[in-house]
């Protein structure tokens, strides 16, 4: 009796930690809240963005951001399970991409703001990405 039981805890116990270790293995969806900032180019006046990743994410596909880049330097999209790198990784200046989304700030300006025009004119206002320090 007590065996039986001692069975079912520890049965329990296995299919619970399975779980627990399936849904962490699917679930690589980067952190929830980002603050945005160049690596590359320091300007003088470093203006880090805010963006609420998960927030974003409970709307939106993936493929709305995320893409990659073929062997042949034309853009990959978005496939789950890709692997998913840095922007300025691929928008920077030595990468010679057209001049809109040829840097970090310019695509995500073309991407963030794009889409913030589209959805709500009031969500391109400098600081709602930018907000004043504190
Ligand atoms: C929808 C979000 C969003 C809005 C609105 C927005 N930005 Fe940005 N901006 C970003 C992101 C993301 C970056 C890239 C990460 C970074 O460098 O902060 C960026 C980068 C920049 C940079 C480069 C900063 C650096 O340190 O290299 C400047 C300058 C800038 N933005 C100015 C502005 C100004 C001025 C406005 C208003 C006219 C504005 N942004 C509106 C998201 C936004
Ligand atoms: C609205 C745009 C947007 C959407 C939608 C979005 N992401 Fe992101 N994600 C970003 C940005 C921007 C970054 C930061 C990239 C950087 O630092 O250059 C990021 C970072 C990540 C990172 C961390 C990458 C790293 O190494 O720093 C992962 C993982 C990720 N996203 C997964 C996902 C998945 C999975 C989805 C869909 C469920 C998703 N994202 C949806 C914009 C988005
Ligand atoms: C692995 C390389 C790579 C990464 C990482 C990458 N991009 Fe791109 N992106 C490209 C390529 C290649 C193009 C197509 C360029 C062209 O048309 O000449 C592109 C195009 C774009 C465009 C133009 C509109 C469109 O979708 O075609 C925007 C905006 C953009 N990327 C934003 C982003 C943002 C924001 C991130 C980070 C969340 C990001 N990219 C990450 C390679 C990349
Ligand atoms: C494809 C559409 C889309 C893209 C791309 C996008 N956003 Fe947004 N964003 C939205 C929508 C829709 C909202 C309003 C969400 C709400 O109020 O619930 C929003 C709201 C926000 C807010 C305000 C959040 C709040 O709590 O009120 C910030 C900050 C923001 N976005 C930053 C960014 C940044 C930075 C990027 C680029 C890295 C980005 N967004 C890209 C659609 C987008």
């Amino acid at each position: 009796m007590k065996k039986t039981l001692l069975y079912a805890v520890t049965a329990g116990m296995i299919f619970g930690l399975c779980f627990v270790g399936a849904t962490l293995a699917s679930a690589d969806n980067g952190p929830a809240d980002i603050t945005l900032h160049s690596t590359i180019d320091k300007a003088k006046k470093a203006k880090p963005a805010v963006f609420p990743h998960a927030k974003h994410q409970a709307k939106l596909e993936c493929a709305e951001c995320h893409h990659s880049k073929g062997a042949d330097g034309k853009q990959v999209a978005f496939v789950e399970g890709q692997k998913i790198e840095k922007c300025e990784t691929c928008h920077n200046k030595a990468a010679g991409m057209p001049k809109k989304i040829s840097t970090f700030k310019n695509a995500a300006h073309e991407n963030c703001k794009g889409c913030h025009k589209k959805t709500d004119k009031k969500l391109t206002k400098c600081g709602v990405c930018h907000p004043k320090k504190k």
